[in-house]
């Protein structure tokens, strides 16, 4: 529903809902069916009543412009909340525009500086051994089987586990942080019943006081983690930095470490093993990761759709939008944006220009964790095709996806280790036949 006067030249699609089992299933036959070309840059849709932007020029000139498309809305609920799921957030302090990535300037920069100096490149890199640990524990613990899910086993907990100790969590809280994270996809970027939306807000406002009262456990007792780090800029000067303020980093870090980087890694496992032949160039020439987990970015992103808001009238696309008008900017429509990417529909490890993608935004809200999502991808990916160099997806599965619109990667993804299932060394004995894992 839109509240004001179309444009009467904006073209309207009656029939496009994101959360629809179809567009689920696969956003990109919806995609193909819109007219060739992406000639229709700009359109209304009833169902969510936003403006969908399909182009990757239109994406940009729309980050870019941060006076005119306000980030407010980001992270919104996608449906309007029944009163008492309204109530219940507020009480726990989740106001409308709370956090980082939904804050205009100057708010925004008073919580992006501190966050972008203390996630320093040496933060990051500091993570290596942690990733590869996480990484090798996590695959030992399915060594020998013959087929396991690769989501449940490597894809969901690695990055939640990275970006918890990260913050500092204490590791017996990380099953609890992960439920919590799940209801807030839905809660802002899903469609939850009405019933369901009380029980994900309690679940929210308990998530937020958790992290508030970790921020305060943290300020009497200090560690080598991000929290600390914060914590030391604010003592430089409490009033350029509170600890409301940390808890609410927190609060944005722990969500958007997790959900995008499972994403990543889901989506780039299987477009790789969907072709044998891709899977085989990166176990021989794991250099090639890189550009794999790029190639994803543009081809399949685990962040499909980011949204703003117009703060005034514009004209977007040839289509004249008024102020408060909102925008669904379809961030995977733009990787497949044939003016920017020679035959989009084909995935391609050898692209040259893969990272004009905008899966990370740009612009001021430019995703701060990108190098870490990137990093974890790929050493994790790596020793993947290290120990199992004849991996392979088991045939007939049907993957499914959560219900939201911002989130995407495989539910679950069913892999088949082949010969050369990896048994780690101390387990070799009584093994005939071994032949992975070196
Ligand atoms: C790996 C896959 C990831 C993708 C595809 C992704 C995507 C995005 C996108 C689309 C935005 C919004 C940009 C905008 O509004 O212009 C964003 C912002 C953000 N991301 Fe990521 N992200 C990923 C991983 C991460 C990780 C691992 C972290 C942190 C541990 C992280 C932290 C953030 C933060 C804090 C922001 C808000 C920045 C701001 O508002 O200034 N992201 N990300």
């Amino acid at each position: 529903m839109t509240t004001h006067a179309l444009d009467p030249g904006c073209p309207v699609d009656e029939s496009f809902d994101p959360l629809s089992p179809e567009f689920l299933a696969d956003p990109f036959a919806v995609l193909g069916k819109l007219p060739p070309g992406h000639e229709r840059p700009v359109f209304f849709a009833p169902s969510i009543g936003y403006y969908v932007v399909t182009r990757h020029a239109e994406i940009e000139q729309v980050f870019r412009d941060h006076d005119t498309y306000s980030a407010t809305i980001a992270q919104a609920p996608l449906v309007p909340l029944v009163p008492e799921a309204q109530q219940i957030l507020l009480a726990g302090g989740y106001k409308p525009a709370p956090t980082m990535v939904s804050l205009d300037e100057p708010a925004h920069a008073r919580l992006r500086r501190p966050t972008a100096r203390a996630f320093s490149i040496k933060r990051v890199h500091g993570l290596i051994p942690a990733i590869e640990a996480t990484t090798a524990a996590l695959l030992d613990a399915v060594a020998g089987q013959t087929e396991f899910d690769l989501v449940a086993a490597l894809a969901f907990p690695l990055p939640a586990n990275i970006v918890f100790s990260l913050i500092g969590v204490p590791e017996r809280d990380y099953a609890q942080l992960k439920q919590w994270c799940g209801y807030r996809a839905a809660l802002s970027w899903g469609r939850p019943d009405p019933a369901d939306q009380v029980d994900i807000a309690r679940s929210i406002a308990a998530y937020r006081g958790y992290i508030r009262i970790l921020v305060d456990a943290k300020d009497s007792e200090r560690a080598d983690d991000l929290t600390s780090d914060l914590l030391a800029i604010h003592d430089e000067d409490p009033e350029r930095l509170t600890l409301d303020e940390i808890s609410s980093i927190l609060f944005s870090l722990s969500f958007a470490g997790h959900e995008t980087t499972t994403g990543l890694i889901g989506n780039t496992i299987r477009r790789l093993l969907e072709d044998q032949s891709r899977w085989q160039a990166v176990v021989e020439q794991p250099e090639l990761l890189a550009a794999a987990i790029e190639e994803t970015l543009r081809f399949d992103t685990p962040v499909p759709v980011w949204r703003r808001v117009t703060t005034r009238p514009d004209t977007l696309g040839g289509v004249r939008l008024p102020a408060a008008a909102r925008l669904f900017l379809w961030l995977a429509a733009a990787g497949r944006d044939p003016a920017v990417f020679d035959v989009p529909g084909q995935f391609d490890l050898s692209r040259p220009n893969a990272d004009q993608h905008v899966a990370f935004g740009k612009g001021l809200h430019y995703c701060l964790g990108a190098n870490l999502g990137k990093l974890e991808a790929q050493l994790a990916i790596g020793e993947l095709a290290r120990r199992y160099p004849e991996l392979a997806l088991v045939p007939g599965q049907r993957l499914t996806f959560h219900p939201n619109i911002s989130f995407r990667g495989p539910q679950s993804l069913l892999v088949r280790c082949g010969q050369d299932r990896y048994v780690p060394p101390g387990r070799l004995s009584g093994r005939p036949g071994f032949a992975g894992g070196s």
